[in-house]
């Protein structure tokens, strides 16, 4: 048979890894395989390529499922691993990566609020980027002093939100608070102006039945039957009775209405 003399190709490439303390040399030895008539081309991936599946080549631990990692160098970034294929991700303005809450608890992208997240060692550079109604792109921000709502915010468009019933958004814990418990830098809430000037009566000025509930007395609310006044600490809040239930001041309790 006169078959040509393949050619073997032996690719010898030497790597010297300059930035190696040790000065240490790798040898990476790459063997080219004859070209035969009938397989023009070898789909067959070079050797170098079998050694590491692909799971390995790409970095994650894991080929199925979701897993993130915080960036050790940057509070904003965090690497994800979707079924295998790895990302790096960047947390939008107003948020930063916390590995506890990533995969539960997140607000966007596996990110959370940015005065959640402990940053350690890891860069921060937490410069807001605002628009209309929105400090940062993302979070949840107060629009003024003790109001009832506040503005979530979500790629820099806000949507004004309703605190539950008698609480108002108290930015020092980010989240809806009494009236009376807010301590925000720029003072309290003056929690009988916002019941029109509701004053607390004194235990001797109170009720027989009233007398009762002290120290949390109770008032019913003119032509608001489903809401009702409880002081506390002498500061009245606004309470809500539950659905399909009002405020009945022979009792001085929610009672459930007929038909429900
Ligand atoms: C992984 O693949 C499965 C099946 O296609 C899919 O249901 C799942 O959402 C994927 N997970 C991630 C994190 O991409």
């Amino acid at each position: 048979m006169n078959l040509k003399v393949s050619c073997c190709l032996l690719l010898v490439c030497l790597v010297v890894s300059s930035q190696s303390q040790t000065q240490r040399r790798r040898k990476v030895i790459r063997v080219r395989r004859p070209i035969s008539k009938a397989r023009a081309i070898d789909q067959r991936p070079p050797p170098e390529q079998v050694v590491g599946s692909q799971s390995q080549s790409s970095g994650c631990p894991e080929s199925e499922g979701l897993q993130l990692y915080e960036d050790p160098e940057n509070c904003h970034r965090f690497f994800k691993c979707a079924n295998g294929t790895l990302t790096h991700e960047e947390c939008e303005n107003g948020l930063l990566f916390d590995e506890r809450t990533a995969q539960l608890g997140s607000v966007h992208n596996h990110c959370n609020f940015n005065w959640a997240v402990t940053c350690g060692e890891r860069y921060l550079d937490d410069t807001p980027i605002a628009s209309l109604g929105c400090p940062y792109r993302f979070g949840i921000f107060r629009t003024d002093k003790c109001k009832p709502f506040y503005n979530k915010c979500a790629s820099g468009q806000y949507v004004k939100t309703p605190c539950e019933t008698g609480l108002v958004f108290d930015e020092s814990i980010h989240s809806c608070n009494w009236p009376d418990q807010v301590q925000e830098e720029d003072g309290g809430c003056d929690s009988e102006a916002l019941l029109g000037g509701f004053r607390c009566p004194p235990q001797d000025k109170l009720s027989k039945l009233n007398q009762r509930y002290y120290p949390f007395p109770r008032f019913a609310i003119e032509n608001q039957p489903e809401l009702y006044i409880s002081c506390v600490n002498n500061r009245p809040r606004l309470q809500s009775c539950g659905p399909g239930t009002e405020f009945d001041s022979n009792v001085l309790g929610c009672v459930q209405l007929d038909g429900f």
